[in-house]
């Protein structure tokens, strides 16, 4: 299978597995474990903007989330590392070598490339979605255009709870 056909796929078991859950967890842990199994990431996973710890100096920070993978940093300041600054420029960053990325956060060693996509409602990101692959340069255009409609479809979901 192609890459697309791969997204194509996963999108299509997530569309109707999610259909209904508008618990962000659930939703959030089964397409982590949906991206991981199919492409063999390094690690997929979800850090969820919440608010800071009283000592943290900052009002919200992200907080890690469901993922797949090893351990990784519990929390994300925004503007820090690739997460951090895909939060507060709200827009999908891609990274092909993470070592030449000024500020990335090294949660393994492993980790050589990384895409971050916001989960958005309206303009506000509540989440960012974060994969890292140990191979560089793994991310291309159509990744992005999968995996923003993966994050349209949990940031829906939440959405749709709160209404
Ligand atoms: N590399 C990320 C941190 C999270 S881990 O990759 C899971 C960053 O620079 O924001």
């Amino acid at each position: 299978m192609t890459k697309q056909q791969k997204y194509e796929t996963a999108l299509s078991q997530l569309r109707s597995l999610l259909d209904g859950e508008t618990d962000p967890i659930a939703c959030m842990a089964n397409t982590a474990a949906a991206l991981h199994d199919t492409f063999g990431f390094w690690w997929t996973g979800f850090y969820i903007v919440r608010p800071s710890q009283p000592a943290a100096g900052c009002e919200q920070e992200l907080v890690l989330g469901p993922f797949q993978g090893p351990m990784a940093c519990l929390r994300i300041r925004k503007g820090r590392g690739v997460c951090g600054t895909a939060w507060e420029q709200a827009t999908t960053i891609i990274v092909a070598d993470v070592h030449q990325f000024a500020g990335h956060i090294a949660c393994s060693s492993e980790s050589n490339s990384e895409i971050v996509v916001p989960l958005k409602t309206g303009d506000r990101v509540i989440a960012v979605l974060d994969i890292d692959s140990r191979q560089y340069d793994c991310f291309d255009q159509t990744d992005r255009h999968y995996l923003e409609q993966v994050a349209q479809l949990i940031a829906d979901r939440i959405e749709s709870s709160r209404e």
